[in-house]
């Protein structure tokens, strides 16, 4: 019998499992009166969703609705005494409203969210995925670099794909503005960060690499320069290249070796980006939280910054994309929040695809601190150039962020636990690595400095261990003995993976 959920509204026990009955599958929930009796129960099931009513042989179907699990909570919460009146049920009925309310919240959550399988993973399934991380390399190297983690969808991600693959319904997806993604965003940030915004701001692309791109295009001209940290991401290296603009390289602050590396971070220094700017220096192209070295970047570091960008007037595009990756005692802060003038330059750019992990469905959101920068995105390049979005991405984004956080909180708490893993593993095992404990996201940026592994750490590494970390040497100059690892994955294969990279420093 599968684990239940119960939530208590006065003397009714709603009860949330998730079952298979045959070919069918998905979750149910039962309201069992004050005596544990079964009164009424939803299976909100894929393919055929129904209701009992009193006596569990008796089924009703839904008939086609679009979503079974909203079609039973609308119902429960707009007639719930209604509902047990059809049941015989004859004890009291006078719910207290906010109480039902959360009580059925509550259940809509459990009933979309089933606990995630995260530990469970198996690297045969694994290596028939068409992914890039899992299509790159041949057979016996063990992939861990490109940014994707291996755990299951989301169950309520999974669903909306699901039901539109069932019904064949693929067909043009409406305008972007009627698909609520942009509310379900305006909401999120005012959930997460307190944040106002209205979607009227906000634009849909399809990636947050090209929102970067369009962005170079829209607030410079070629031969202007934009300010990137490095060590970075490397696509952001691509986009001041390829528009043709000129790369003002900022480097972060290594960690000194000896001091505490737990605190000790990756550091923003600004006197010598102040020495390298110039007035053709327009444009300031941030990570935050910061891809490789997981900093989360504090509120003064941000003034910093949000300062000399007023002073230097310029545009930031903040890409924001691992903001949902940020593990306990860090908070992130959208840049764009920092104040009104930090606003009204800023273009933040995120996506639900890092932190829900579904970058195949190219989806991504801009939102501008002003009409007037917004007015000249628009007019950067004809909208056709931009791509039109598909449907499959605008539903799932959707899923994510309306309905799909109890998975996000049990994929950081897992996430966090294979923080640490690494952390005492590299320490114990390789300490001639330097590591820092990453304030987000999912990778260990490793300083390999000390062991001069020839010709790079990546190189030594895919060779002699058999594993594909990210080279350091794509992240920018000066970090070519650096690599990263990407640590999402289950426990046990983390090991292997780790067990694999110290074997071959000990017999290099
Ligand atoms: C900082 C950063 N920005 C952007 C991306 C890619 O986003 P998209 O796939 O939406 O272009 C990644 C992917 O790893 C990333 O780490």
């Amino acid at each position: 019998m599968p684990a239940l959920t119960r939530f208590q509204l006065e003397q009714l026990s709603f009860q949330v499992d998730h079952r298979r009955a045959g070919e069918d599958s998905g979750p149910s929930l039962r309201i069992c009166d004050a005596g544990g009796a079964e009164r009424l129960r939803f299976d909100c099931f894929r393919f055929t969703p129904h209701f009992h009513l009193d006596d569990a042989s008796e089924f009703t179907g839904y008939g086609p609705v679009l979503d079974p699990i909203r079609w039973a909570i609308e119902g429960l919460r707009s007639d719930l005494p209604g509902w047990l009146a059809r049941t015989g049920y004859t004890g009291p009925t006078d719910f207290d409203v906010s109480e039902c309310e959360a009580t059925l919240q509550a259940v809509e959550s459990s009933l979309r969210n089933p606990p995630a399988r995260l530990d469970d993973l198996d690297l045969a399934s694994l290596k028939t995925r068409l992914s890039e991380k899992w299509n790159t390399y041949p057979d016996d190297i063990h992939p861990a670099w490109v940014a994707e983690m291996d755990f299951p969808l989301a169950e309520p991600i999974r669903r909306v794909l699901e039901r539109a693959v069932d019904l064949s319904d693929i067909g043009y997806p409406i305008a972007p503005r009627d698909t609520g993604l942009r509310e379900a965003f305006c909401d999120r940030m005012q959930k997460l960060y307190d944040w106002e915004i209205t979607p009227r701001r906000v634009e849909i692309l399809t990636d947050v690499v090209q929102a970067l791109y369009v962005g170079m295009l829209a607030y410079s001209e070629p031969g202007d320069g934009a300010v990137v940290q490095t060590s970075i991401y490397p696509p952001f290296f691509d986009a001041v290249r390829e528009t043709g603009r000129k790369l003002v390289e900022h480097r972060l602050i290594a960690p000194v070796a000896g001091r505490e590396m737990d605190r000790a971070g990756y550091q923003l220094d600004l006197e010598p980006l102040r020495g390298a700017v110039d007035p053709r220096t327009r444009i300031l192209l941030f990570c935050n939280p910061h891809n490789p070295t997981g900093r989360v970047f504090r509120r003064d570091e941000l003034e910093a910054l949000a300062e000399l960008a007023r002073q230097q007037d310029w545009i930031v595009l903040s890409d924001e994309i691992h903001q949902d990756l940020v593990y306990p005692g860090f908070e992130h802060i959208p840049f764009a929040t920092l104040s009104d003038d930090a606003a009204s330059r800023t273009v933040t750019i995120t996506s639900a695809t890092k932190g829900f992990n579904i970058p195949g469905l190219r989806t991504c959101v801009a939102h501008f601190g002003s009409a007037e920068i917004q007015a000249r995105f628009n007019g950067a390049v004809p909208r056709h150039v931009r791509g039109g979005i598909g449907l499959l991405g605008l539903y799932a984004t959707v899923a994510a962020w309306r309905h799909s956080d109890p998975w996000l909180d049990e994929v950081r708490d897992y996430l966090e636990q294979n923080r640490a893993f690494v952390l005492d593993f590299v320490r114990n095992e390789l300490p001639e690595i330097r590591i820092q404990a990453p304030e987000s996201t999912y990778f260990a940026w490793l300083d390999c400095r000390d062991l001069s592994l020839d010709p790079s750490p990546a190189r030594f590494f895919y060779e002699h261990a058999k594993v594909a970390l990210s080279d350091g040497a794509n992240f920018g100059t000066g970090w070519e003995d650096f690599a990263r690892l990407n640590f999402a994955t289950s426990r046990a294969l983390l090991r292997e993976i780790l067990e694999k990279l110290a074997k071959a420093v000990r017999n290099r």
